[in-house]
């Protein structure tokens, strides 16, 4: 195979950025992740590829539910809060305000819009799993558009 071809061709499909968190009795984990797409009309369903043996991959599969708070335009900023781990510190989880779902997961205030998500198969797809999970529930807080990871200048793939 062309490793070069491969890796342009990759870094050609377009895709948005998401801060996912869950939380067990255990502790919270968040990670800003690139790789979700929506899988189902009928469940509502969405499939997202978790990178394994990070604290959020764990805490996923711990949890079984888990929230995908959607990037709007601008929060470049608040995505990069989200490559290390953050501890929740009141209300707050990496200094972004938060509050608790229906799932128990943090929502950010400040996005423009999450959705709630309940697992439903974990497939074991290479050096990452993809998680199969049901949408539960939804929220908008605002118009905005979604941030893409095209205008940011960062890569994940390849
Ligand atoms: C642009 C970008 C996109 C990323 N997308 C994903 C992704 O789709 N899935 C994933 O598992 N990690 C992704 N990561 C890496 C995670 O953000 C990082 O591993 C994460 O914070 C997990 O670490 P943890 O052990 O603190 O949970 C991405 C990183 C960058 C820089």
């Amino acid at each position: 195979m062309d490793e070069k071809a491969k890796k342009h061709t990759l870094r050609l499909i377009p895709y948005g950025l998401y801060v996912l968190t869950a939380s067990t009795e255990d502790g919270t984990d968040a990670a800003t992740v690139s790789w979700l797409s929506q899988a189902s009309f009928d469940p509502p369903r969405i499939a997202v590829g978790l990178r394994k043996e990070t604290g959020i991959w764990q805490r996923v599969l711990d949890a079984g539910t888990f929230a995908v708070n959607v990037l709007g335009d601008g929060q470049k900023a608040l995505a990069s809060t989200f490559f290390r781990h953050t501890e929740p510190e009141g209300n707050t989880l990496g200094g972004e305000p938060f509050y608790r779902g229906v799932s128990g997961a943090p929502i950010l205030n400040t996005v423009p819009a999450y959705l709630e998500c309940r697992t439903v198969e974990v497939l074991d797809a290479g050096d990452h799993s993809l998680v199969l999970a049901d949408i539960v529930e939804a929220g908008v807080h605002d118009d905005r558009l979604a941030l893409n990871l095209v205008d940011t200048g960062w890569h994940y793939g390849g």
